[in-house]
């Protein structure tokens, strides 16, 4: 049996409400960017979070450097995040002059950031859905989301892991 846990940050509650259904499907441990345990006793690390100005968010950012410090390296690792905007997006970038899916970004600067000085093994298993934006306590676009059908799916995406290691 392998042993995974699931770690997100969260500012309005989305990514978390994900990460639990991911945690609950696959069997697995939860934790938050703030209270990241020793990683060496697990097999599969998931790892979450959202976006924030076009960018992984930078509590995002901030744990996700710091995973090697918790012995992140020789680990497979499979990504998810929420954001605002559907995948099918296009955003011009910095870098390119094509516009790219926002998925795409997303999941890039998350796999650049993991495998930076780090040998992980980036699993092609990954899961996104849309959330509700919050701004000054009130929502703002997104109402509702993520959906029944997004933590449905999110239970799944556990389940298939699991059934995949
Ligand atoms: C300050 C701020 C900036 C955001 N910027 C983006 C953005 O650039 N693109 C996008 O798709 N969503 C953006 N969002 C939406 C969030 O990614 C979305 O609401 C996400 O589900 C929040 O996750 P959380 O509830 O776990 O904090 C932004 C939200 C906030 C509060």
């Amino acid at each position: 049996m392998i042993k995974a846990i699931v770690l997100y940050n969260s500012r309005g509650g989305n990514t978390k409400e994900v990460a639990e259904k991911i945690a609950e499907g696959l069997g697995a441990d939860i934790k938050d960017n703030k209270n990241i345990p020793d990683l060496n006793e697990y097999d599969l690390v998931v790892v979450g979070s959202w976006m924030m100005m076009g960018r992984i968010s930078i509590g995002g950012s901030r744990y996700l450097k710091k995973l090697k410090k918790r012995g992140i390296e020789g680990k497979k690792v499979a990504l998810f995040f929420t954001s605002g905007g559907p995948e099918e997006v296009h955003w011009k970038t910095e870098n390119s002059e094509h516009p790219r899916k926002l998925k795409e970004i997303m999941f890039e600067q998350m796999e650049a950031i993991l495998t930076r000085n780090k040998q992980v093994t980036i699993l092609q298993e990954r899961y996104y859905c849309k959330g509700a934006v919050r701004m000054g306590g009130e929502v703002k676009d997104n109402e509702g989301c993520p959906t029944e059908e997004d933590l449905e799916r999110a239970k799944l995406f556990g389940e298939q892991l699991k059934e995949k290691l």
